[in-house]
C-alpha cells in the first residue's frame, strides 16, 4: 500500500508549504487536504481545531500515511500537542505527526541582529502563545513581539490579497506590530496563508526589515528529520505521485489552489468524521 507524506491545513495555505516539501523531496508521495468547508480555523476555539485536526489526522492514517505535517500553524498551536502525547500513543504508536511552529522557532532567532521578532499570525496561533514559548527554548534572550492579523486569511481565501483594498488590513496590522517596538528586524510570517500577501508585506515594512515565510524552513527540517529517522523515511512510499483532497468542492480547489501551489491541480471531495 502506497505511504504518502500526509501535509494538512485549514484551507488553502498549506499548498505553499507543499510546493517546497516537493522540490526538496521530489521522488516522495505526498497527499494533501484542505479542510476548507470548515476554514478558517484561525477564530475557532481549542476544543474545536483539536477535534477537526484529529479527524483529519485519521483522515491521513486510513489513506495510509505514516508520517502527517501539519502545515497550518493554527493546528499546530491547538492540537499538535494533544495529538502527539494523548492520541498517538493508542492509536497509532509507530506513525508521527509534526508541525511547523517548532521548526520555524529553532531557526528565526538566527535571522535578526537585533534580537527583536516580529510574530504574524491568526488569532488563534496568536493567543496560544506557542511562538514565545518555543522561541525562549532556544533564544533565551530573544525579544518576541505578536500580532494577530484576523483580515489576512479571509482576504486570501476571497481571492482580495492582490487588491488595492488589502493594503488597508496590511498596512493596520504592520502598525499595529511596530507600535510595539522600533527594533523589530525579522519577521515571521506564523500563517502558512500569509506568502500570498508577502510583496504587499515587504512593500509597508520599515526598510531592511526582514520577512520570513515558513516553506523553506519547514522543507529543509522535514529532509533533516527523514535524514535523522530512517525508520519513517524507509516507511514512506516514493513513486513522485501528488494528490490532493478538499473537504469542500473539488471544482472550487482547484482553480484557486493553483495560485497556492503555482501549478494547476486536479483534486477529490474527502469527508471527515
Ligand atoms: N493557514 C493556517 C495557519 O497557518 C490558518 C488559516 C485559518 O485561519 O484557517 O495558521
Amino acid at each position: 500500500m502506497a505511504a504518502p507524506i500526509g501535509v494538512f491545513d485549514s484551507g488553502y495555505g498549506g499548498l505553499t508549504i507543499l510546493k517546497a516539501l516537493k522540490e526538496q523531496l521530489p521522488q516522495h508521495d505526498f497527499i494533501y487536504l484542505g479542510d476548507n468547508a470548515r476554514a478558517p480555523y484561525g477564530t475557532r476555539s481549542f476544543e474545536t481545531v483539536y477535534q477537526y485536526t484529529l479527524e483529519a489526522v485519521n483522515w491521513f492514517f486510513d489513506q495510509g500515511c505514516e508520517l502527517v505535517i501539519l502545515a497550518c500553524n493554527t493546528a499546530s498551536a491547538k492540537a499538535l500537542r494533544n495529538i502527539q502525547q494523548l492520541d498517538l500513543p493508542n492509536m497509532a504508536p509507530g506513525k508521527r505527526v509534526l508541525g511547523v511552529i517548532r521548526p520555524s522557532s529553532e531557526v528565526l532567532g538566527t535571522f535578526s541582529k537585533t534580537q527583536e521578532v516580529g510574530i504574524l499570525g491568526t488569532t488563534g496561533t496568536i493567543q496560544s502563545n506557542s511562538y514565545p514559548i518555543e522561541l525562549a527554548k532556544f533564544y533565551p534572550e530573544l525579544k518576541v513581539f505578536q500580532q494577530a492579523c484576523p483580515m489576512w486569511v479571509p482576504l486570501i481565501e476571497n481571492g482580495e490579497f492582490d487588491k488595492p483594498g488589502a493594503d488597508y488590513f496590511v498596512e493596520q496590522y504592520l502598525n499595529e506590530l511596530f507600535s510595539q517596538s522600533k527594533c523589530i528586524d525579522t519577521v515571521l510570517l506564523a500563517c502558512t496563508h500569509y506568502p500570498l500577501l508577502e510583496a504587499k508585506i515587504k512593500a509597508h515594512v520599515p526598510a531592511g526589515v526582514k520577512i520570513i515565510a515558513q516553506r523553506d524552513i519547514i522543507a529543509h527540517s522535514l529532509v533533516k528529520y527523514l535524514q535523522n529517522h530512517p525508520e519513517i523515511d524507509q516507511k514512506c512510499s516514493k513513486s513522485g505521485q501528488v494528490t490532493f483532497f478538499t473537504t469542500d468542492n473539488a471544482e472550487t480547489f482547484e482553480k484557486q489552489a493553483s495560485l497556492f501551489f503555482g501549478q494547476k491541480i486536479e483534486a477529490n471531495h474527502a469527508d471527515l468524521a
